[in-house]
């Protein structure tokens, strides 16, 4: 069907398009450099600390900020605000469940409540939980519960120029390693992120699950997915692994979550929606667990932190995220992006993933040592330029890594269906200026850097002249 329809559109030379329209607009306004350098420095030249009204194009972050469907902002209505009990949240249930096939599903506000409640009912001080990678937020709540996070990404991922399929796969040869030389550290879970964020939000492989479910088992340790954009990973999956080319992306995702014993989720994401997530797992036991935790910490076990609106707009958002038109869409624009800055000579990590581009950083300002902070420069430089906000990300695996370098990315990541092709020509065009000059950037310096919450509430200073 896919290859029929590419088939026809390419024959009859037709552009890719939006499968949608505007029904609603928000306004854009445009800073003067010296009012972006103004609130470059109100804000310690953190991009999380901008206003949002200081910034032309907000690549920041994919998390929250979708466009909601006409379906989704007419299911407003139909909320069920019911303390208990809720019809909207068995609707919810009903999706997630019929979806992902997990028993006990535990809603929760974002995807770090869920973080909390699964550390919760899973792990004990002093274990260690080894993931391909693990989100920020997922690493700085395994530590607060004094559990090591370990990660063993793949070492594909290193080779950025290389389009190679599946860089976000763990390195299971390195997780074969660890637990069999885990010793008396309890391991009580393994974590898949997928699609992988911190490693440029490279797909996982069924293939890698799979074998990664049986090392696992192998050990007695249960597999639980940080699966965020499970549907992009599901796509890409179709696109890219054999034997995938046919199947529907309702019967990838089935298989994908068919290896794993639960799950933490955020509906941010893939559900397509302003805020919300859960926590879902097979075992009784855990869920108990959890649901103790979800009581003191969220709210009644029908709502966790949400409105009855939310969760309804969740139930439709999770149905639209794996609609053909939209992934196909979705898919094709981060790619569009990455193709825009190739264009402009800018190095990025290939092939493009789901959600976002990430810049080769070490490849455009190299001139500038750990300390300089040159991912953090960048990203206020691109900023600066065009009042385009991306984030730094870094990735640093550590001993039991078969690559420990870390790695620093500047991310420009999209927000579902709010962009147009204009606006990424235009954030394109300002990474390229950035890039003209990058030899002169003179870097940012560290002032404050919280451990735990890292890039979030980090303050810097500019060393000298970067202007
Ligand atoms: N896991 C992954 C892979 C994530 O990307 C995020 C959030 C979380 C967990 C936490 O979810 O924000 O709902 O609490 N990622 C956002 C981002 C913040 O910008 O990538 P949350």
């Amino acid at each position: 069907m896919t290859v029929v329809r590419r088939i026809l559109d390419s024959a009859t030379l037709l552009p890719p398009i939006e499968p949608f329209r505007a029904k609603a607009i928000e306004p854009i306004r445009q800073r003067t450099r010296a009012e972006r350098e103004a609130a470059l420095a109100r804000a310690h030249l953190n991009l999380y600390h901008l206003r949002s009204e200081d910034v032309t194009i907000d690549l920041l972050t994919d998390s929250g900020t979708c466009a909601m469907s006409a379906t989704q902002w007419a299911a407003l209505l139909s909320g069920d605000e019911a303390y208990a009990g809720s019809r909207s949240f068995e609707r919810f249930e009903t999706v997630v469940r019929e979806l992902f096939g997990f028993e006990h599903i535990l809603p929760v506000h974002q995807g770090r409540p869920a973080e909390r409640l699964m550390i919760g009912a899973l792990c004990s001080a002093g274990d260690t939980v080894p993931a391909n990678t693990h989100f920020q937020t997922t690493r700085g709540n395994f530590e607060s519960f004094r559990v090591r996070p370990v990660d063993l990404p793949s070492p594909e991922f290193w080779r950025f120029a290389e389009p190679l399929p599946f860089k976000g796969n763990m390195d299971t040869a390195a997780l074969e390693r660890f637990l069999g030389t885990a010793g008396r550290t309890k391991v009580p879970l393994v974590l898949l992120t997928l699609t992988n964020n911190t490693c440029a939000d490279q797909p996982v492989s069924i293939e890698n699950i799979r074998t990664v479910r049986g090392i696992a088992a192998k050990h007695g340790v249960p597999l639980y997915l940080d699966a965020c954009r499970f549907a992009e990973n599901a796509w890409l999956v179709r696109e890219r692994e054999p034997g995938f080319a046919h199947a529907s992306i309702r019967e990838i995702v089935k298989e994908m979550f068919s290896y794993a014993d639960g799950c933490i989720f955020s509906a941010k994401k893939d559900g397509l929606a302003h805020t919300g997530g859960f926590f879902a797992t097979r075992s009784e036991l855990v869920a108990e667990r959890a649901s103790e935790q979800l009581l003191l910490a969220e709210g009644f076990l029908t709502y966790g932190g949400m409105t009855g609106r939310d969760l309804e707009t969740i139930a439709i958002g999770l149905e639209e995220v794996l609609e053909e038109d939209y992934l196909r869409y979705r898919i094709e624009t981060t790619a569009y992006l990455a193709g825009r800055l190739s264009a402009e000579n800018v190095p990025v990590v290939q092939p493009p993933g789901g959600h976002a581009v990430y810049l080769d950083v070490a490849q455009i300002a190299g001139h500038l040592s750990r300390e300089k902070n040159p991912g953090q420069t960048l990203a206020v430089e691109i900023y600066r330029e065009g009042g385009v906000r991306s984030v730094r990300m870094e990735l640093a695996p550590g001993r039991e890594a078969a690559r420990q370098e870390p790695v620093e990315l500047v991310r420009l990541a999209l927000p579902a269906r709010v962009y147009s092709r204009n606006h990424l020509d235009y954030a394109a065009r300002v990474v390229g200026n950035v890039l003209r000059r990058a030899g002169a950037l003179r870097g940012v310096r560290s002032i404050c850097s919280p451990s735990l919450t890292g890039g979030f509430r980090a303050c810097f200073v500019d060393e000298q002249e970067n202007r």
